[in-house]
């Protein structure tokens, strides 16, 4: 903020004279013009990606990135001149070479995106980019930064911060995605990437309600616009940029148990003995620090945790997937036979201080050193470090505390010191030291990296599940995250919902939230309240802090189980259904989890934000009460189209409708035109369901649907893949199987169909329907 004010107030004096002969120079793919000691260079990677590169002192200095990888950045198009700059298969870019204003607009010659009156305002390293910000334009974006899902009228800074009990208001926290997307009432959107680690600033329109405002200290002024039109063609075309999510272990779809406090062997056995007898699906269960000897990472404390191979077997034998923190401080333990200590000094793999020494800070273990991460060395002497663990049998390990957060620190920054250095020997970078002001927003990112490539190493077959709090773009590629230690607050839980819509569109699509709150302890009902809606999002991880009272799905009695039972079979129902979504996300970048305006435009301007409102994939619509504590009626606003209550399968008559609360209840619609794919309840992903696949159709408009399906395991394995159309035809619901694509061997030796509507019908069908349409009348 103070640099951002400072930028402006300085603005003026920053302006630069105008020489008489300013002009534009064509380049291979795009376009450049000078002015003072600045140099601007637009070039087109694809039609609708435009990478914008601004020179100080003529340099535009190293071609590298975190975020984006090398072959991606050196991607070109053609592009045709024109008088003020270029034009691409889909946008018309314009350059005024006096002010280095740029604007982009689409074929028609609707401005996209304009650069407001002072585009780029410099003051030695720092920097200011200044866009317009038309008065009906929406932003979302920026992953889990907190405030409201339309980040309109705020300031954030990304500067990755362990914040213990955030609020609505707090910023920064986790993690830092340069990244937004802005879409006007009418639904043209852009999405702008600034691809520049240090502790950058965004300001929408909060200092002027007509600007954006990007500033940054240092670093690169190297960013790329996006064009749309779609909301989803930003998000799929940034996740072009920064990569996908690859599709993450199907057990990872569903629900998950943790607390800090499982401290023994016992504990762990006894929590899945609970979820069993209580008849509560579960697939995970976390294991957070208590492992360890003395919080020591890579250590088991023997005492409570004997054998750790049996414990994973045994759990596994009963549906369970463990997965285990490691944090990336490494205890300081010189001459004391730790091994991840002795083996990192011999390597060299620890970050230095200024003056060159190893930088010791204290974080759990106590004293700690922290691995340079952006080495490849050191990511790969730290993804050996998993060689145990991989052996004794777990499926996925947890990275906290990785932004990187340190206890005490003499500036109360909560982080290790500014000055210290980081090798970079990565990539394409430049091999070289930077400073930890550089790296910080990248270290819990490099973090992830080290693990992700660790685990694809020693189990090469198998998917790596990697948590991480704190990451940066593009760190999708190698983890799923979470929104860190939130609160047991009805706030929270509504942020909740609007940070995870975010990561998704900022690439995070595998993200969730402390089902019940970690800091403070639920009231019945809300902890009740936040397992029905966390039952519709992407990672469904109940946790809570070692200080908080216990959360698990059974401690307010049998009236509140049944409702969150209730939901979590309905999660399992729903699997096959959020695994296709998931694989369409590895390919596609479009997010599980999604805001409704992302396949309905038109929600954006339906002025009915009274539900706390988002949808699974396209086809689910959950609306929930916008203040869940309120036993107030509440609005629900359909897009146009038809809809169907999820619940009763009935086409829904009206578009907007009031809603009571109910505690067991939450409002979902199907998309008419759906074809759902769903399974009998099983009790955990590695059971296979009994009876037939079920494949429920919702008439409609568009009907069609997908089979997606594979071992859920590996990579690479045999998968199967068909489409299913429906259309409507005087002798009733035509449905298509299409083409089975692959070598997967279902499990089901039948498919049940139901069709949805005012008279239901439900046939059975053998597993491979022919190429002949099956006519189902109604
Ligand atoms: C901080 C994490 O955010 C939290 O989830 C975890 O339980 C504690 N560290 C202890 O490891």
């Amino acid at each position: 903020m103070k640099l951002a004010r400072l930028l402006a107030a300085s603005a003026a004096v920053l302006t630069f004279a105008q020489p008489a002969d300013a002009a534009l120079t064509a380049v291979p793919s795009g376009v450049e013009a000078a002015q003072g000691a600045l140099r601007i260079r637009v070039t087109a990677l694809t039609d609708s990606i435009l990478r914008v590169r601004v020179a100080r002192e003529s340099s535009f200095g190293e071609d590298a990135s975190w975020a984006v990888p090398a072959a991606v950045r050196r991607q070109s198009v053609p592009v045709s001149p024109t008088a003020d700059g270029f034009r691409t298969k889909a946008v018309i870019v314009h350059l005024d070479p006096d002010k280095l204003r740029l604007s982009v607009s689409d074929l028609s010659g609707r401005i996209i995106v304009a650069d407001g009156a002072e585009p780029i305002s410099v003051d030695g390293k720092a920097f200011m980019l200044r866009k317009v910000l038309p008065f009906d334009q929406h932003i979302f974006g920026m992953g889990d930064k907190t405030a409201l899902l339309d980040r309109r009228g705020y300031t954030f800074t990304d500067w990755n911060t362990d914040f213990f009990g955030f609020t609505p208001a707090s910023d920064p926290i986790y993690k830092s995605i340069p990244f937004y997307i802005g879409t006007s009432n009418d639904g043209a959107s852009y999405g702008l990437f600034l691809d520049n680690s240090w502790r950058a600033t965004f300001d929408f329109g909060h200092r002027d309600s007509n600007a954006i405002e990007i500033s940054a200290p240092d670093g690169p002024i190297d960013y790329y616009l996006i064009a749309g039109p779609s909301v989803a063609d930003v998000t799929r075309r940034y996740t072009d940029l920064t990569g996908k999510a690859p599709l993450a272990p199907q057990w990872a779809l569903g629900y998950q148990q943790s607390r800090w406090g499982y401290s023994s062997d016992a504990e762990v056995r006894a929590i899945g003995q609970h979820l069993r007898s209580d008849r509560v699906p579960a697939d995970v269960v976390w294991m957070d620090i208590d492992y360890q000897d003395r919080n020591r990472p890579f250590t088991v404390n023997t005492k409570v945790f004997p054998d750790m191979k049996k414990l994973n077997a045994d759990m596994a034998a009963d549906g369970f997937h463990l997965v285990a923190i490691t944090d990336l401080h490494v205890a300081y333990l010189p001459n004391q036979g730790y091994a991840p200590y002795d083996t990192g000094m011999a390597g060299n793999h620890f970050v230095h201080k200024a003056d060159g020494s190893v930088y010791v800070a204290p974080v759990w273990p106590g004293a700690s050193v922290f691995p340079d991460f952006t080495r490849a060395s050191t990511r790969a002497w730290w993804g050996n470090l998993y060689k145990d663990f991989i052996v004794d049998g777990f499926s996925g390990f947890w990275n906290d505390m990785n932004e990187p957060a340190v206890f005490e620190t003499p500036d109360g920054s909560k982080t290790m010191p500014v000055t210290n250095i980081h090798r970079i020997e990565s990539d394409d970078f430049a091999t070289r030291d930077a400073t930890h002001s550089e790296i910080h927003n990248v270290f819990g990112m490099q973090n992830t990296r080290g693990t992700f490539e660790g685990m694809a190493r020693l189990r090469p077959n198998v998917r790596p599940f990697v948590m991480t709090r704190a990451s940066y773009a593009g760190g999708q590629r190698y983890a799923a995250t979470w929104t860190g230690d939130n609160s047991s607050t009805w706030d929270h839980l509504r942020l909740c919902v609007e940070q995870m819509i975010n990561l998704g569109l900022s690439g995070f699509s595998y993200n969730g939230c402390d089902v019940g709150g970690f800091v403070g302890g639920a009231s019945p009902e809300l902890l009740t309240r936040w397992y029905e809606l966390a039952a519709f999002s992407p990672v469904f991880r109940n946790h809570a802090a070692n200080d908080a009272p216990h959360a698990e799905p059974w401690v307010d009695g049998p009236e509140h189980l049944a409702i969150r039972r209730k939901f979590i079979e309905e999660r399992y129902r729903l699997l096959p259904y959020f695994y296709g979504l998931a694989e369409h996300n590895s390919r596609t970048g479009d997010p599980i989890m999604r805001p409704t305006f992302y396949d309905y435009p038109d929600a954006l301007k339906l002025g009915c934000d009274q539900a706390l409102a988002f949808t699974v994939g396209r086809n689910l619509l959950v609306a929930a009460p916008p203040r869940p504590e309120s036993p107030q009626p509440f609005k629900i606003c359909l897009p146009a189209g038809g809809w169907y209550d999820y619940w009763t399968g009935a086409p829904v008559a009206e578009h907007e409708f009031k809603q009571q609360p109910k505690l067991d209840f939450v409002p979902v619609f199907v998309r008419a035109g759906t074809i759902l794919p769903k399974q009998a309840l099983v009790q955990s992903t590695m059971r296979t369901p009994s009876g037939p696949l079920q494949v429920e159709v919702y008439p409609g408009d568009d009907c069609r649907g997908e089979l997606y399906f594979d071992d859920g395991i590996h990579v690479n394995g045999p998968s199967l893949r068909q489409a299913i159309t429906c259309t409507t035809t005087p002798k009733g619901l035509a449905l298509h199987f299409g083409r089975r694509e692959g070598s997967w061997r279902p499990w089901w030796k039948e498919i049940a169909v139901t069709v949805r509507g005012a008279k239901p019908v439900q046939i059975t069908i053998g597993d491979q329907p022919g190429a002949a349409d099956l006519v189902i009348a109604q």
